[in-house]
């Protein structure tokens, strides 16, 4: 089996502005040769894509946004961005479905998927994003609840996508499972992924997300099947982000 690329995404959410996208060139820096082991990438909001691709033009740092809309054609949706203008922008991934959205906004499974079809669309890949939420897990409804959104969140053609899975009641706070418990949900995640996808599963990378930093991204990449990590807080600054992609093991 071919060895999955590490993918460490940073996930900005709605901050930032043009000012700190001077972070970008900051963390090639820092980041040097294992730029080519580790797939960096940085989501900006979306006013800040296009520029963002600019800063890190001929440097190893990707960049991606946090959302699109679900129909891929041009058309009358005021205040709607496509897969393909953000693809045009500099994007090369896109982030769906993360629970911010699918709480404040109200996403469901099937608006999730129809974004992800978007990107993929698009010629772009989508890292469609998956949770239980605490209530959930006391409720012992992992595996039902992930199961479900991995198998109605992902698109049919979905092969190409990448997946989150960041426990709701892990993000924006100082918790995470413990190291068997994320490799658990991972192992569920890819047993679902290969009932689906079948060998072109293999491709398909899964990232743990929810409160990763620079003191625990370390033993979180030593679980078994954590192909990367998607970060929001610790992603803004270089010297935070760029400790978080050092720590993975590939990066030395
Ligand atoms: P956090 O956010 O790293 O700040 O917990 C993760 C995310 O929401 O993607």
């Amino acid at each position: 089996m071919a060895a999955r690329k590490p993918l460490i995404a940073g996930n900005w959410k709605m901050f930032g502005r043009a000012t700190d996208l001077g972070e970008i060139a900051a963390l090639a820096e820092r980041v040097g040769a294992a730029g080519d082991k580790v797939e960096a990438l940085i989501c900006p909001p979306s006013a800040y894509v296009q520029s963002a691709a600019w800063q890190a033009r001929g440097k190893a740092v990707a960049i991606g946004a946090q959302d699109c809309s679900a129909v891929a054609e041009d058309g009358a949706r005021t205040g709607e961005v496509s897969a393909a203008m953000l693809a045009d922008a500099g994007a090369r991934y896109v982030i769906v479905g993360h629970s911010e959205r699918r709480t404040l906004q109200g996403e469901t499974d099937d608006l999730v998927r129809q974004k992800a079809e978007a990107v993929l669309a698009a010629g772009i890949t989508p890292i469609v994003c998956v949770g239980e939420t605490r209530a959930e897990r006391d409720a012992g409804r992992v595996a039902k609840v992930i199961g479900a959104q991995v198998r109605n969140s992902v698109p049919t053609a979905g092969a190409g996508a990448v997946i989150a899975y960041e426990p709701v009641w892990c993000i924006g706070g100082d918790r995470t499972p413990t190291l068997a418990e994320i490799g658990e949900v991972h192992a569920l995640i890819r047993s679902v992924l290969n009932e689906r996808f079948g060998a072109e599963a293999n491709g398909m990378r899964i990232l743990y997300g929810g409160s990763v930093g620079p003191k625990n991204a370390g033993e979180i990449f030593t679980v078994d099947g954590v192909d990367g990590a998607l970060v929001g807080r610790a992603s803004l600054k270089a010297a935070d982000f760029s400790a978080i992609i050092l720590a993975h093991p590939a990066a030395s």
